[in-house]
């Protein structure tokens, strides 16, 4: 096989402040200047999974002027192969507002334009050339409810393993569960899912949490269990700075610690995550190795400005990750 991940999702371009604060509804917070950076769920993780050495398809769209020109030789310029994206002839390239708070947190509103227009269609002819040459397929949601489900239908049928990272959630992932895909959400997308899924437990009951706090490692625990008996696939949880849960098919829960971090800018960590964690088990890694690596990765990300500034290169990522094993 000649290439490791295909990556199914979207492409933007982040315009991002530095505030000192984050905007509550209705206030207006001022920083220094504006930065520009590629960014996109998809695109993000395909640069992440090039970074650390691997062969990337990048299957998406973006609009017909000079962002989307300009997205596409940020993804070139890092060995993403974008043969697989579509011009739209009438929306323009993706546009994501980021303002980043003083502790690296951030706030996104996108405005999907040509992500938008992603078809089925054109999803399942790209990966009708793709697949047979692929390791492993990355689909994330911020492209249409289609054109996701057609990709995971894909994968499934190509018997190509297929990570499906559900942020934002969509109602259409929970109809996909029963294909299998290994699912990646973080804490609060974990809890929507099971919730959506009809499979919230007593444990995760509201009334146990007042909205806004941090919902317990327990109760995503017991989600992720939940939805990892629907999929019959192994479930992993990114819990930013609280590290990774892994579940298994029988329902074993794995708690992956933290790698200390630079916290400059945490934008993209978890699409640094899910594109580290496809390439190394495209490569054959066992899937608690592969957590372990991606878990390196995106905290290596999180100390450089950007959603792909941190990322790390093979050499960086290989150097950290045997430190951190010691
Ligand atoms: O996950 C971070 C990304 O989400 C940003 O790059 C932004 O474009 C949004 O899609
Ligand atoms: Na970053």
């Amino acid at each position: 096989k000649d290439i490791d991940v295909v990556v199914v999702g979207a492409v933007n371009v982040d315009m991002v402040v530095n505030a000192p604060r984050l905007p509550a509804p209705g206030e207006t917070v001022v920083g220094r200047g504006v930065e520009r950076h590629g960014g996109g769920k998809g695109a993000n993780a395909a640069v992440a999974a090039a970074r650390a050495g691997g062969a990337v398809c990048y299957v998406g769209a973006v609009g017909d002027d000079d962002t989307g020109r300009q997205a596409l030789r940020d993804l070139q310029d890092d060995g993403v192969d974008t043969s697989g994206v579509e011009v739209s002839a009438s929306a323009p390239t993706g546009v994501a507002l980021i303002v980043v708070g003083p502790g690296g947190e951030n706030q996104i509103a996108v405005g999907a334009g040509a992500n938008d227009d992603v078809t089925a269609e054109a999803v399942l002819a790209q990966l009708g050339r793709l697949l047979p040459r692929a390791g492993c397929l990355l689909v994330s949601t911020e492209i249409p409810a289609a054109a996701v489900a057609a990709a995971v239908h894909a994968a499934r049928a190509a018997g190509v393993p297929c990570i499906l990272n559900p942020a934002p959630v969509l109602p259409v992932v929970v109809d996909l569960l029963g294909l299998g895909p290994l699912l990646t959400p973080n804490a609060g997308e974990c809890l929507a899912l099971a919730e959506q899924a009809g499979v919230t437990s007593q444990e995760v009951a509201p009334g146990d949490a007042p909205p806004d706090e941090v919902p317990s490692l327990s109760s995503v625990g017991e989600a992720a269990r939940a939805l990892a008996e629907l999929t019959g696939s192994e479930l992993v949880v990114t819990l930013g700075a609280d590290g990774v849960l892994v579940v298994d098919p029988a329902g074993t829960v794995t708690h992956v610690q933290p790698r200390p971090a630079t916290v400059r800018d945490t934008t993209g960590a978890g699409d640094t995550f899910n594109g580290v964690l496809a390439l190394a088990l495209a490569r054959g890694e066992p899937l608690d190795a592969a957590v372990r690596l991606a878990n390196v990765a995106a905290s290596l990300s999180v100390g450089g400005d950007g959603a792909r500034g941190g990322m790390p290169t093979a050499d960086e990522l290989t150097t950290e990750a045997a430190v951190h094993a010691r």
